[in-house]
């Protein structure tokens, strides 16, 4: 029965890391997946982490189910960290998720079921796994124009144009609430307000990526672009991680947010969020989201969480300005400022793939296909290393 099976390709992102993981050049470094590094280049569990593990492995009383819809104290401290007071508490419904993965599986399901005539409108390009979840879930994808000619910047005007031209009233917009993943390149806070605008003319249900909340300009200030929209539409979808700005990678720890016009339209919809988690996992794990409720719901762990996340974002712009420099001393002529610019574990090289191909195999160097270079597993001391090896393949 298994004989006709083809074996699938691995994963664009995930299966970089698998040959890593088998590649025995000493030098080899994985600047492939998102996952922040310190210099040692390890993924450290935040002090703060441990601390609340620590009480929870004395305070926890019991591994019984979480409710489907998981953690209540967990969804309110989401619901605030996301939202703030942009939207009345009655018109929200917070949906704990196995990661931001989970949240929108979930949404897409959801929009399978409850909003089968919607097609979704992505960034082009957007994350590897976006395309390839709404396709699982059997919901129509489009995209819109993200990148400009240059390939280091936003073409707003293209964005704009491309919605207003083609998207029909009622349709999906996927927005990167911060730190565009792949790119690093981020719609300014005037650019929100226009996107803001064609969200309300077009009618269109935005859904909104917000995985890096933290690691752009801070935790309020990248919650700006998604408040913003929220002024101009009344109807919003927001899925979260806590993966990267806790370091829970492991811990699958996301929500999916929805916010109804209504009261009563929220609790219809939550209604139904509920049946499709329990079609899908049933019910979330309890420790990450533990922890996190741990964490927000005790003032000292909170603004502790807050320095230690402030440390790994300044430690990615210092990376980033190293990077820029490193590659000038090389002599390769090429300009690297643009990622200066850029905000998050992303950017977006311009590297060929062929190029790509050739840092892998040459130098045991791994980016994703696309060019896509994670700064976050950057280190100081193999800087020199990797600038000497990428104005190789430039050359
Ligand atoms: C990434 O884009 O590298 C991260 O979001 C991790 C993943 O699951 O792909």
């Amino acid at each position: 029965r298994f004989s006709h099976l083809e074996t699938a390709p691995p994963d664009a992102i995930l299966g970089l890391s698998e040959a890593f993981g088998a590649d025995s050049n000493p030098n080899k470094l994985n600047l492939s997946v998102g996952v922040y590094k310190d210099e040692t280049g390890k993924t450290p569990i935040l002090e703060v982490v441990k601390a609340a593990e620590k009480k929870i492995l004395e305070e926890e009383a019991t591994k019984g189910y979480l409710p489907i819809e998981g953690s209540p104290e967990y969804a309110e401290d989401v619901r605030k960290l996301v939202f703030g007071d942009a939207v009345a508490q009655d018109r929200t419904v917070v949906v704990q998720t196995p990661g931001g993965t989970g949240g929108l599986r979930v949404a897409a399901d959801f929009m399978r079921t409850q909003l089968p005539q919607v097609k979704v409108w992505m960034p082009n390009p957007t994350w590897a796994n976006h395309p390839a979840i709404f396709m699982s879930s059997g919901v129509p994808t489009e995209t819109y124009r993200y990148l400009a000619d240059d390939r280091t910047s936003l073409d707003l005007d293209g964005m704009l144009q491309t919605l207003r031209e083609s998207a029909s009233a009622g349709d999906v917009i996927l927005l990167h609430g911060c730190c565009h993943n792949p790119t690093g390149i981020d719609p300014s806070g005037d650019d929100w307000k226009q996107i803001a605008q064609v969200v309300e003319e077009k009618k269109l249900l935005p859904l909104i990526d917000f995985a890096y909340q933290g690691f752009g300009d801070g935790i309020e200030q990248d919650a700006v672009g998604l408040r913003t929209i929220l002024q101009h539409t009344d109807e919003a979808l927001v899925c979260s991680s806590f993966s990267k700005n806790f370091g829970l990678y492991s811990e699958r720890v996301g929500a999916i947010c929805l916010v109804a016009a209504d009261a009563e339209n929220a609790t219809a919809a939550r209604s139904q969020l509920k049946r499709t988690v329990r079609t899908n996992y049933s019910n979330p794990p309890r420790h990450g989201a533990s922890i996190v409720a741990t964490i927000l719901g005790d003032p000292q762990l909170t603004a502790q969480w807050k320095e230690e996340l402030e440390s790994m974002r300044q430690r990615i712009t210092r990376l980033r300005e190293q990077f820029v420099q490193t590659m000038k001393s090389t002599g390769s002529g090429h300009d690297f400022g643009f990622l200066l610019r850029q905000r998050g574990m992303f950017s977006y090289s311009g590297l060929t793939p062929m190029q790509v191909d050739e840092l892998k195999s040459k130098y045991g160097i791994y980016i994703v296909g696309s060019g896509r270079i994670n700064v976050a597993g950057m280190s100081e001391s193999k800087m020199q290393y990797f600038c000497d090896s990428v104005a190789s393949v430039l050359s």
